[in-house]
């Protein structure tokens, strides 16, 4: 794909936390691109997210869900795209254990749909956005490489890794061009307060107790959002169709180091953390190679310490966002994503 020519594309879930800052980052950096958000709008999208790029006169918005495909299909002839960067997801493991069943009608079906209307249209990508949770827990010092087999403990991930090998059997079936790129957690501004470090930010600002699911010694690595999008940029345009790019960074922590750190950054107090019972079937630790993509010359620029710091001071100047009704009673807390 040439980054100079004009090209049109069809972002689903761009409402959410990672889609609408990709959004912001492609309008920004190729202003001759044209963008179509399509959202359903569920609890985790937000309208708000897109409020700076809504009169860009690139920008366009349908809502719909990508399990319609009529909607779906109506999309793809008045829009024309060229590009499917496809979000859209439910993203929440503690939902997905207490209610799997939104979970594989988007996930996976939605991914299908999405998938066939490509097929029908001419796509010359398809980028499937899925995560290092379909690898599973990865024990100690051992990391994962794309072709690692894929081994979910949760509904979330199962249902992402059935995306995955719908998107995989879209390319050796009909040779639709999809690219899966699977990232490590994500973390910055417009997230979704029920994920950890909003979440964390919330309650440490509120004088309330952090609960940690179990020992908080599970192990995850963190990616600034921009830096997601910037893979993303790279596999849209360097990428190989038919292959999968593990998206990664070396800032590895336990998730009691994470919330330490946002308690040092608050200056709030460390004995705030309360230890709760563990998440059922909680992964250990999550390691990704990423060489393949480095391989390409993307790299992560912005460091935790960094980006933390930016996260929390966009948390503590936008104290509506820490307020969205759907967060407090459906999950306590989610060590995760
Ligand atoms: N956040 C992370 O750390 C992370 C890490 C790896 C991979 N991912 C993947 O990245 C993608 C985006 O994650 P996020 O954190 O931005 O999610 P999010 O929950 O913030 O946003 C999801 C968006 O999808 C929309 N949506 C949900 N169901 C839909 C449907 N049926 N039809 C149309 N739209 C629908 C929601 O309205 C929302 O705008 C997901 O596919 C997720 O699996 C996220």
């Amino acid at each position: 794909m040439d980054a100079t020519s004009s090209h049109r594309l069809l972002v689903t879930g761009g409402a959410g936390f990672i889609g609408s800052i990709f959004i912001r980052h492609i309008l920004r950096e190729f202003p001759h691109w044209h963008v179509l958000c399509f959202d359903a709008l569920t609890y985790a999208g937000n309208l708000h997210n897109l409020d700076d790029v809504n009169s860009h006169p690139h920008f366009q918005f349908t809502r719909g869900d990508v399990t319609d495909s009529t909607k779906v299909a109506q999309v793809f002839s008045n829009f024309l795209p060229d590009v499917v960067v496809h979000f859209a997801a439910e993203t929440h493991v503690d939902r997905g254990i207490k209610d799997p069943e939104p979970f594989l009608r988007t996930n996976i079906l939605g991914t299908q749909i999405l998938l066939d209307a490509a097929r029908r249209n001419a796509i010359s990508r398809f980028i499937h956005i899925s995560t290092d949770e379909v690898y599973g827990t990865v024990p100690a010092p051992a990391s994962c490489t794309e072709t690692a087999p894929l081994t979910p403990t949760n509904n979330y991930a199962a249902s992402k890794a059935a995306g995955d090998m719908l998107a995989q059997v879209a390319w050796t079936t009909w040779k639709t061009p999809v690219i899966i790129l699977r990232s490590t957690n994500n973390y910055g501004s417009h997230q979704f307060p029920e994920k950890l470090i909003p979440l964390m930010i919330s309650r440490a600002l509120a004088n309330q107790p952090l609960p940690v699911y179990g020992s908080g010694l599970q192990m995850r690595s963190w990616i600034h959002v921009r830096d997601f999008c910037t893979a993303i940029v790279t596999v849209l345009l360097y990428g190989t169709s038919g292959e999968i790019y593990n998206v990664g960074t070396d800032d590895c922590l336990t998730n009691l180091q994470i919330i330490e750190t946002i308690l040092h950054i608050l200056d709030a107090p460390i004995n705030s953390i309360q230890h709760v019972a563990d998440r059922p079937g909680h992964d250990q630790r999550y390691a990704l190679n990423w060489q393949k993509i480095a391989a390409l010359g993307w790299k992560p620029r912005i460091s935790l310490a960094d980006g933390l710091r930016e996260t929390i001071q966009w948390y503590c100047s936008h104290p509506h966002w820490l307020e969205q009704p759907a967060t407090a009673h459906h999950c306590h807390f989610d060590t995760n994503k």
